[in-house]
């Protein structure tokens, strides 16, 4: 059997798979979500009283709460059907530090808060050790959706969510970011490499220093790696210390 193009896509998607894509086809994806977004955008911002409305305003535009707004009505990938909510993030939008994971968990999707279980009470530790509070940091995640069954984000679910985690670091300009795990990290860095060779060092999300650590539900798991998570915050605090 001959697979057109479209189908080995969808195949190798389902199958969590990266795919590969030469630059022109990626910047095509890039062309048409921008134009998907624009287009889900319009008549979501109307002006109370039907007066003209910002609707087709692109998200690279949009400032935060038109930001927020059109996130809670993001239906551009599958997540939205089995979502409760979309999540946001949490914290200060003028943040020095910005924390982005992976995607909501059941816990996340009920409350509408990024990390509020057992993995997000070990980061509120981690942010306690470094002197920060949930509250004085930005955090986000990869996808604003629930993928179901607690799954890794698909590609295509990333590059849907793309636009708004970057308006959201546009809009924090964080001094730092961390990313928490592999699926932040490579989606982040476009890297297909693990953690442990992505960590301990200084990487760049355009102009922003990027630090790349475990993933506090990975911690549950391995304890023992607490200590390398230490080093990377240090290595952070000092980035951003050093560029004050
Ligand atoms: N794991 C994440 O990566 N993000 C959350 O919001 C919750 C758990």
């Amino acid at each position: 059997m001959t697979l057109t193009e479209h189908q080995r896509r969808a195949y190798l998607e389902a199958l969590s798979i990266d795919v590969w894509v030469p630059r022109s086809d990626a910047q095509h994806d890039a062309e048409l979500e921008t134009a998907q977004i624009v287009e889900q955008g319009a008549g979501q911002d109307a002006a109370p009283g039907g007066g003209s409305a910002a609707g087709t305003t692109p998200v690279d535009a949009l400032d935060w709460h038109a930001l927020r707004d059109r996130v809670a009505a993001c239906t551009l990938c599958d997540l939205h059907a089995s979502r409760t909510q979309t999540v946001f993030g949490v914290g200060s939008p003028s943040a020095d530090w910005m924390l982005i994971g992976e995607a909501p968990g059941a816990e996340e999707d009920r409350r509408g808060e990024p990390f509020v279980g057992r993995a997000g009470k070990l980061l509120d530790e981690m942010l306690r050790a470094i002197g920060q509070r949930r509250d004085d940091v930005f955090i986000a995640n990869i996808l604003k959706c629930r993928p179901p069954g607690n799954r890794d984000p698909k590609p295509a679910e990333a590059r849907s969510c793309r636009a708004y985690l970057e308006r959201q670091v546009a809009l924090v300009e964080p001094r730092i970011v961390l990313a928490l795990g592999r699926i932040a990290a490579q989606n982040l860095l476009g890297s297909d490499a693990p953690v442990g060779r992505l960590r301990g060092r200084q990487h760049a999300l355009g102009d922003v220093p990027l630090v790349v650590t475990y993933h506090p539900a990975y911690l549950l798991r391995s304890p023992s790696q607490k200590r390398k998570v230490w080093d990377d915050l240090c290595l952070a605090r000092r980035i951003l210390t050093e560029r004050a």
